[in-house]
């Protein structure tokens, strides 16, 4: 609960973490996004700075958030992966909670794409965005804390343990997003936390703030066990 935070135990540290869904631009109408709301990513930020961190929330989607936490607006995987290489110079901790689109488009069109009166068909070629939180979690330094999320429909605890090992993070927040509970533009929602020969910790369903709260606590547990 937020009374855990009296103390605030993550005064002196800076988290970094992503929020929302990632648009990736078409051409200069259109993106490619998806459903994701940003809400759990705000909660963790709005968490974090509860228990005293200096916070970095670098989100696709934007929301109203605490003025003391440094808004930082990355529509793109792109534009996102950029700010948080930037933003992790000097960070003790990562949280990956936006939705970060898998694919993009190579080189969106410089203008707006026209119907054509030959062809009632549009390809559009993606291509793989780059994995921010693999970025993160294989070039983390010493001490840094990485925290991703594993968001799947099916086989979640093993989905999930092999996020952990294949991005070199402390920790995934596995969600099972067709529980009834989780999803996109819920207030509540129920994970599971896996770490590394750890017993999985299973959290809700609950509200996200609550839950918010519980990851922040367990990444104090992490940065003091260190
Ligand atoms: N993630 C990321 N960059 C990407 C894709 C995902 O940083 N290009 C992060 C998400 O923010 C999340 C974690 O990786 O913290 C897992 O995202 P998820 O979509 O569940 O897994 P993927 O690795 O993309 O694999 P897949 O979608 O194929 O299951
Ligand atoms: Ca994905």
């Amino acid at each position: 609960s937020r009374d855990a935070f009296d103390n605030q135990p993550l005064k002196g540290r800076r988290v970094v973490v992503t929020a929302g869904g990632t648009k990736e631009p078409i051409d200069p109408v259109r993106f490619l996004t998806n459903r994701s709301s940003g809400k759990m990513g705000y909660a963790l930020a709005e968490a974090a700075l509860a228990a005293g961190a200096d916070v970095t929330l670098i989100a696709a989607t934007k929301r109203d958030c605490s003025a003391a936490i440094h808004l930082v607006l990355a529509p793109s995987a792109k534009e996102m992966l950029k700010a948080v290489e930037e933003a992790m110079l000097d960070a003790d901790a990562f949280i990956g909670a936006a939705a970060v689109s898998d694919f993009a488009l190579e080189k969106p069109f410089d203008k707006k794409v026209k119907k054509t009166s030959s062809d009632s068909h549009l390809t559009l070629d993606l291509v793989q965005n780059p994995d921010i939180l693999k970025t993160v979690g294989t070039q983390k330094k010493p001490g840094q804390v990485v925290i991703g999320f594993a968001a799947e429909t099916n086989d979640l605890l093993q989905n999930a343990e092999r996020k952990l090992k294949s991005k070199q993070a402390d920790m995934i927040v596995a969600n099972d997003v067709l529980a009834p509970s989780a999803g996109f533009d819920k207030d509540t929602n129920q994970v599971t936390l896996i770490q590394a020969n750890q017993v999985p910790i299973e959290i809700g369903p609950k509200s996200k703030t609550a839950i918010a709260e519980d990851i922040i606590q367990q990444l104090v547990t992490i940065l003091d066990g260190q």
